[in-house]
């Protein structure tokens, strides 16, 4: 299990001007914590991936938004680094969700004392994500239970794609979550870990934090996922998500729609772990309306790793290659079992979301 006070953003200490953050383009080869000074270094540290996984983009979001009143404590100057931040990643929807949070409070607040309370609602968006993230987890569990339980005990075989674990939120993740969980419980439980290329969130990120927390796993090249449910060597997938429409189709990391394809041939469940705050509810249509966001093409003709103690950049691809570079695609949920929540598993569908969060039938 990570640590309890394991957090991916805090306040710095003795300076509360500064906010500080892991440096994830540095893991797992150096563990480097750099400091947000302004709110146009979080943008900075979100459009360039210091930070990632939807609910941290969130949170820095919201911290920028306190650095931002700081500088200018004004409605009016925080609302205008709010345009810019929300322009910093277009897929995950918690960006946009804690934005508009901290709007609403700065517009009720006004001026007067408005750095204290956005500072405190960006702490209550961290402390908010974790309880989520262990509510997850509790109703999560319940299907590494039942499938321990089949078989007798034996292993259970999770794969996941991309980073949807502690770095990705405040701490637990999400689509780990479940998994720290049946390790508090004792179930054998062991983990396939798509290496998700461009940018290896798995193998620099999901494999650091489950070595950190002492989970078996193996890395595995993104195309071998198939063949390993060929052959009964996965039991469950879970992956997380950037964002889910209200019908339940599931934006992710590149890649995990092809997962689930194969999980779907192979009749292998394939759950989606995430918090309520990773939900557009004003989004009916996945594949026409969730925007994807392209990368840069040095993530795919290039390669980022250590050599001879350096952290190197190489060149795979021949020079002028033409390159295309999605950072997400959309699974729909016809192709997802269930949803884990931190309200509990429903369908991926209009009807199973609702049925949990029924507040949320007008919006
Ligand atoms: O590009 P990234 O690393 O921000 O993409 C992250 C993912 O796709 C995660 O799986 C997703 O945000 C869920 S994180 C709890």
């Amino acid at each position: 299990m990570t640590a309890e006070t394991f957090r991916t953003i805090w306040l710095k200490p003795d300076d509360p001007s500064i906010v500080q953050i892991i440096d994830q383009r540095l893991l797992p080869h150096e563990y480097s914590v750099h400091d947000l000074r302004t709110w146009q270094d979080a943008d900075t540290a979100i459009a360039e991936m210091y930070v990632r996984g939807a609910p941290l983009i969130g949170a820095t979001a919201a911290w920028g938004l306190y650095l931002a009143a700081l500088a200018t404590p004004t409605v009016a100057g925080v609302s205008s680094a709010a345009e810019a931040l929300l322009r910093s990643r277009p897929t995950a929807v918690n960006l946009r969700w804690a934005i508009e949070r901290i709007l609403t409070l700065a517009a009720a607040n006004g001026d007067k004392g408005l750095v204290d309370a956005i500072g405190t609602d960006a702490q209550a968006i961290c402390d908010e994500d974790i309880e989520i993230s262990r509510g997850i987890g509790r109703n999560g569990v319940r299907l590494l239970e039942e499938i321990s339980r089949s078989k007798n005990g034996g292993v259970v075989n999770v794969l996941t794609h991309c980073n949807a674990g502690s770095l990705a939120t405040i701490n637990y993740g999400t689509a780990t979550a479940p998994i720290y969980f049946a390790q508090q419980q004792g179930i054998d439980v062991h983990v396939w870990v798509d290496e998700t290329r461009p940018r290896n969130q798995g193998s620099q990120l999901t494999a650091w934090e489950l070595a950190e927390s002492g989970i078996s796993h193996t890395l595995i090249v993104d195309n071998a996922g198939g063949h390993l449910m060929q052959h009964g060597d996965v039991d469950i997938v879970i992956t997380g998500t950037d964002r889910t429409t209200r019908t339940g189709d599931v934006a992710n990391k590149i890649g995990t729609y092809l997962k689930a394809l194969a999980a779907s041939d192979n009749g292998i469940p394939f759950y989606v772990a995430l918090p309520s705050t990773t939900i557009d509810w004003r989004c009916r249509d996945g594949v026409q309306e969730i925007p994807i966001e392209e990368r840069d093409a040095e993530e795919v003709s290039h390669i980022l790793g250590m050599h001879n103690g350096q952290l190197t950049r190489v060149q795979t691809a021949m020079s002028g290659t033409p390159i295309g570079n999605p950072a997400f695609d959309v699974t729909p949920a016809r192709l997802v079992s269930g949803l884990i929540t931190e309200r509990g598993v429903c369908k991926a569908s209009e009807d199973g979301l609702l049925g949990l969060f029924p507040e949320m039938v007008d919006t």
